[in-house]
């Protein structure tokens, strides 16, 4: 008997490689069975702290995927996951793009400075795809630069405990401990942002890669023991007319500098990705 026509062809999983294994990458690797069903598999998982990469691989269907090198990673996956805090996350994700695997980057602030990632990726062939994060808007943004812009500003309003332990904070003498309202922690250019705050703005290095504005973008960042949520307020105007955007977002469990909406965004731009919809 010959098979039905409208059977549906087995279509092999896409093998996904998460390169560390902290907050992000852990929450990202266990949604993916539940959010991509057969479409995709983790198959390899890196870490610099290989107890973090084992205990994850508990959680998981495949097993004997803890990798000892980012080589052998890169060997065992189609796709790329990268959710470090590494001081040389360029050069992975590039390592990544030379190995022509697509990926998923959630260091954002790594990308906006030095030749472009997405033009070495357009030369590979290969996908760089970058998560909206915590922020409502990213697609009014990118729709918008296809005209003038005239203004972006962001103000983050973090706990202070967001901010345990930052460099910046220490060097200016900003004692966390007496802050009793809301207090200008820094105001300035992306570039500044995302090297004073590396933990902490991604977000305004997302907003900076969409619209293509970096010298129009001001960044404001606060903190107040009254905040309870990270929010985002973004305020733009151009060609297009006004924008105005404030999310409020739950901190992620395992890490109180990540938003829980920062990790949703990253599944569902992976849900988007393996199934061939994109929506907005
Ligand atoms: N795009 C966004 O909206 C957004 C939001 C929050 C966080 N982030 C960024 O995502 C990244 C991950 O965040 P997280 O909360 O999971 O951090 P985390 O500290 O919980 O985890 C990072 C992991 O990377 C590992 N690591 C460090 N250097 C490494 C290397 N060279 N090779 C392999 N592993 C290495 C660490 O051991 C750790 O397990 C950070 O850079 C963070 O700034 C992005």
């Amino acid at each position: 008997m010959s098979s039905s026509p409208l059977k549906r062809k087995k279509v092999k999983p896409i093998r996904v490689g998460i390169l560390g294994c902290g907050a992000i990458g852990s929450r990202i690797a266990r949604s993916i069975k539940t959010e991509c069903g057969d479409r995709a598999m983790v198959t390899a998982l890196f870490d610099i702290n290989p107890v973090k990469a084992t205990h994850l691989q508990k959680d998981l269907p495949c097993k004997n995927i803890v990798k000892t090198s980012y080589q052998d990673l890169l060997k065992s996956c189609d796709f790329v996951v990268e959710a470090v805090n590494a001081a040389d996350t360029r050069d992975l994700v590039l390592k990544a793009i030379l190995a022509r695997k697509d990926v998923l980057v959630m260091s954002v602030g790594k990308f906006i400075e030095g030749e472009s990632i997405f033009k070495i990726a357009q030369k590979q062939g290969v996908r760089v795809l970058i998560p909206s994060g915590a922020l409502a808007g990213i697609d009014a943004i990118k729709a918008a630069s296809l005209k003038r812009i005239d203004s972006i500003k962001l103000t983050t309003r973090k706990p202070v405990y967001g901010f345990a332990g930052n460099s910046y904070v220490k060097t200016q003498k900003i004692d966390l401990s007496r802050i009793k309202k809301e207090t200008l922690l820094f105001e300035g250019k992306v570039q500044e942002a995302v090297k004073c705050f590396p933990q902490n703005i991604n977000v305004a290095a997302t907003i900076a890669l969409a619209s293509g504005c970096v010298e129009k973008l001001r960044i404001r960042i606060t903190t107040s023991p009254e905040f309870k949520v990270n929010s985002h307020e973004i305020e733009m105007r151009g060609e297009f007319g006004r924008l105005v955007t404030r999310t409020e977002n739950v901190v992620c469990p395992d890490n109180p500098k990540t938003s829980l909406l920062a990790v949703l965004s990253a599944v569902h731009t992976l849900k988007e990705y393996f199934q061939g919809v994109k929506i907005g």
